[in-house]
């Protein structure tokens, strides 16, 4: 799995589609089917300073790719849990994410999953980690996935109902939790969307390298780290006053001892079951 940083975009060498999209050449990288300023333009600022993938998140998709020799990688972000020993394609609309990609990674295209522009069957396997969540049409993008796969598709996912009982939704930032709620991302939804998939947990470690809001269920100090919160999502969809009001009784709890008086307990855990979810679906 790759682990640098150098922000450096990369070439584009997958196949392009026959008549699916327009496709222009921007700087380095190969441009398709993106209509608006995608979010992460904004959002995605730092995000590869942040959310370094987890290596032991890693191994549990990269087990889970299996066989597969090509891999296409959507939502992609900054190459984040890409494989090193496959020939990768990545999919990605955002350009702020796409030019913090390291050096060496995957040729990048720059498209959303609802038009990817590939011919039916191109790749063994597909993968797209913590992204599901953002796409306009989730069943149109799936739809594509299944489309452009051969073997098997992977997605990494939060289950919704699982975050419930997380102190950081639950205590202090509830609003996070009721847009989750409304959410149509579960794994179970996922799994049945994608006829024969399984769903498999994925426990948190309490070091995680990629600060996902979830991953800091044994670190409340990182929630007043600005660097960290900043290209969160959730974080974004709570209101400035709910933001300030959570921090305030989350300093103040941190400060009495209330916070470790009720989850103190957590500090010494190696792992935790966040809601995070590996769903696989094998193609007949
Ligand atoms: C939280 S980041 C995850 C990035 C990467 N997969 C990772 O694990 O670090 C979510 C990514 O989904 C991308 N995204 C948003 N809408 C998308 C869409 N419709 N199709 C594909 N990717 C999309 C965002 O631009 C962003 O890079």
């Amino acid at each position: 799995m790759r682990q640098g940083s150098a922000p450096t975009p990369c070439f584009a060498a997958a196949k392009a589609s026959e008549g699916r999209s327009a496709e222009l050449r921007l700087g380095s990288h190969r441009v398709s089917s993106v209509t608006e300023a995608p979010a992460y333009d904004q959002l995605g600022r730092g995000y590869g300073d942040v959310r370094r993938p987890d290596p032991r998140i890693a191994a549990r998709i990269e087990a889970a790719l299996g066989d597969a020799r090509t891999v296409l990688n959507v939502g992609a972000g900054t190459g984040s849990y890409e494989p090193v020993d496959r020939d990768v394609t990545a999919v990605e609309p955002s350009a702020e994410m796409i030019a913090q990609r390291p050096q060496g990674a995957a040729p990048v295209i720059q498209a959303s999953a609802e038009d990817l522009p590939f011919p039916d069957d191109s790749f063994d396997a597909a993968m797209a980690v913590l992204t599901v969540h953002h796409w306009a049409d989730l069943g149109a993008g799936l739809r594509e996935v299944r489309r452009v796969t051969r073997q098997r598709i992977l997605i990494v996912a939060f289950d919704p109902g699982a975050l419930a009982n997380l102190w950081i939704t639950r205590d202090y930032f509830p609003g996070m939790l009721e847009l989750k709620r409304q959410s149509p991302v579960t794994s179970t939804e996922l799994a049945t969307m994608l006829s024969t998939a399984r769903s498999i947990p994925i426990p948190v470690p309490r070091d995680c390298t990629d600060h996902f809001f979830a991953a800091l269920w044994a670190r409340p100090e990182m929630l007043f780290d600005d660097a960290v919160v900043r290209p969160m999502w959730v974080w974004q969809s709570i209101s400035e006053t709910a933001r300030r009001e959570g921090r305030r009784r989350l300093a103040a709890d941190l400060k009495s001892g209330a916070w470790d008086e009720s989850y103190g307990y957590l500090r010494e855990k190696q792992d935790l079951d966040v809601g995070l979810r590996l769903v696989v679906s094998e193609l007949g």
